[in-house]
C-alpha cells in the first residue's frame, strides 16, 4: 500500500510560529511534527511515501526528509500550488496511487498506534466499503469532525459543531480506494472557500460507504497552540514510559 502525507496550508491557527516556516516543521517534544505521521505510515509497513507541500517550504523538507534512505522508505513530493484545501492536496496524489487502495494522513496527526492491523483489515473491507476512517475519543470533539456510528458503518459527521453529538471524532487517517479520485474532481469549494476531504467523506456516509476503526492509544493533531502543547506533553510522556 502506498502512502501520502499531507503538508501544506497556511497553519493560520498557529501565527507568528507559521509566519516564517511551515507548521509541519515546528518541534513536538523532540522531533519536527511531519517525523510522528511519517514514523504510522512506515511502522504500518508502507514505506512508498508522497509528500504534499506548498513550495515556499519545500527545501527545508528536502533538507529534512532528504530521499527517505535513512528512514528506510522512499520520499516523493509534490507541490500544491495555493491553498486549495485537503482536497486538492489530494488530488495531487492521482498518478502516485495508481490502481491500488492507499493511506492517506494529515501531517499535523501524532498517532501513537500500530495501525498495521487496519491497513490489513481494510483490504476486506473494500470489497464493501470505498474508505475506512480511523477515529478517536477525545474531550473536545467541538474542534474536530465528529462521527457516529452503527455496526461498522459511520453514519454521521459534523465538521466542528457547537454542540457534538458524540466524543468520537473523525482523525486525519483515512483509506481511500482510487475511485476517491473521480469524487475529488467533481467536489465543489467549502464555505471557508477550500476543497475538503471531508466533503468526500460525508458523501460515501451518505451512500452507506464509510467504515472506521476505533484507535485505542492516544491522539491528538498538533494544529492549534492547545493541541499542539498536548502533542509534546504526550510524546514526553510516551517516551518516559518507555
Ligand atoms: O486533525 C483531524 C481533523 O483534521 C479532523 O477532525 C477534521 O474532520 C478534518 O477536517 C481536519 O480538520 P482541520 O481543521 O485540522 O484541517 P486543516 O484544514 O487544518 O488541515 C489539516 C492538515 O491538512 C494540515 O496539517 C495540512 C493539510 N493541508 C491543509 C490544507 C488546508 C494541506 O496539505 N493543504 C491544504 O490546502
Amino acid at each position: 500500500m502506498r502512502g501520502i502525507l499531507l503538508a501544506g496550508g497556511t497553519g493560520t491557527r498557529l501565527r507568528p510560529l507559521t509566519k516564517v516556516t511551515n507548521k509541519h516543521l515546528l518541534p513536538v517534544y523532540k522531533k519536527p511534527m511531519i517525523y510522528y505521521p511519517l514514523e504510522t505510515l512506515i511502522k504500518a509497513g508502507i514505506k512508498e511515501i508522497l509528500i504534499v507541500t506548498g513550495g515556499e517550504h519545500i527545501g527545508d523538507f528536502f533538507r529534512l526528509l532528504g530521499s527517505g534512505k535513512d528512514w528506510g522508505a522512499h520520499f516523493n513530493y509534490e507541490i500544491q500550488e495555493g491553498n486549495g484545501g485537503t482536497g486538492a492536496a489530494l488530488l495531487l496524489a492521482e498518478d502516485f496511487v495508481r490502481d491500488e487502495e492507499f493511506m492517506v494522513i494529515l501531517g499535523d496527526n501524532v498517532v501513537c498506534e500500530d495501525v498495521s492491523g487496519f491497513v490489513r483489515d481494510f483490504k476486506k473491507e473494500k470489497e464493501q466499503y470505498q474508505a475506512k476512517i480511523m477515529v478517536a475519543k477525545v474531550p473536545d470533539p467541538q474542534n474536530y469532525g465528529v462521527v457516529t456510528f452503527r455496526g461498522k458503518a459511520i453514519v454521521d459527521i459534523v465538521e466542528k459543531p457547537k454542540n457534538p453529538k458524540s466524543t468520537y471524532v473523525n482523525t486525519g487517517l483515512w483509506m481511500f480506494v482510487p475511485q476517491v479520485f473521480g469524487l475529488l474532481k467533481a467536489l465543489k469549494k467549502s464555505p471557508r472557500g477550500e476543497y475538503e476531504i471531508t466533503d468526500v467523506l460525508s458523501h460515501y456516509v451518505k451512500q452507506g460507504q464509510l467504515t472506521y476503526s476505533i484507535l485505542r492509544s492516544p491522539w491528538t493533531d498538533a494544529g492549534s497552540f492547545d493541541s499542539l502543547y498536548n502533542a509534546t506533553v504526550l510524546m514526553r510522556r510516551m517516551e518516559q514510559r518507555r
